[in-house]
């Protein structure tokens, strides 16, 4: 049992059920403090025999309305390059470290500005994401930046020295093969965004050849 201090969506995860007993009870998750100033819990969307497990962030501001993962400006170029490295949406997974939007605001009722998830609740929210694998056993996650790198294969992960890469980790006691990238909301930040998005597309077509192979 967890300590009562302790973050944890543990005990709020049904042992049975599949998806959607899963996305039932994680609209009721009160693991950590980030579903009080939340719309909604946004969990993961796709099929559970998707063959790919694209793992983002948290859900930004659309997606916390929408109870969907990446339906926002991120959600859009990400569709775009998977298309591009030959991907199809319908064969993929799509969800997050963290299932509850986390935002300051500079002053009341001004816009919600994103907030990066701590490590506690990276961890507090970790149970949803290994039930999400249990149940979906993908051939393939696709971990998209650095907070699903952490939570996926620990705090001393690197984007940059990982991605594009096919990894092979033991993950929750199963052998799990991964390829890493950017997050796509890097690519929108970025400087040279066409560079970027070249990048993210060229890391998405080694996930692509995985598929395939
Ligand atoms: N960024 C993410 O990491 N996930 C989303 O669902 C949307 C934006
Ligand atoms: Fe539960 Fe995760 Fe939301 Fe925290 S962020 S309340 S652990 S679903």
């Amino acid at each position: 049992m967890p300590s009562e201090s302790a973050y944890s969506a543990e005990p709020f995860v049904p042992r049975r059920g599949g998806l959607p007993a899963l996305r039932r009870a994680a609209a009721e998750c009160r693991g950590c403090p980030l579903h009080l100033d939340a719309t909604q819990t946004v969990f993961g969307d796709g099929k559970a025999d998707a063959r790919v497990m694209l793992v983002g962030e948290q859900p930004g501001d659309q997606e916390d309305r929408q109870g969907k993962p990446f339906v926002g400006p991120a959600g859009k170029l990400l569709d775009r390059a998977l298309a591009e490295a030959g991907i199809d949406p319908g064969d993929a997974y799509v969800t997050n470290a963290v299932k509850h939007f986390k935002f300051t605001r500079a002053e009341p009722r001004k816009r919600r500005i994103h907030k990066a998830p701590t490590l506690r609740e990276m961890t507090a929210c970790g149970p949803w994401l290994a039930a999400e694998l249990a149940v979906v056993e993908p051939e393939l996650i696709v971990v998209l930046g650095a907070t699903a790198g952490k939570a996926l294969l620990g705090s001393a992960f690197r984007v940059t020295q990982e991605r594009g890469t096919v990894l092979e980790r033991e993950i929750h006691g199963r052998k799990e093969r991964l390829v890493a990238t950017v997050h796509p909301s890097s690519v929108l930040r970025s400087d040279d965004r066409e560079a970027a998005y070249q990048g993210l597309v060229s890391d998405l077509r080694v996930a692509a050849r995985v598929l395939d192979s």
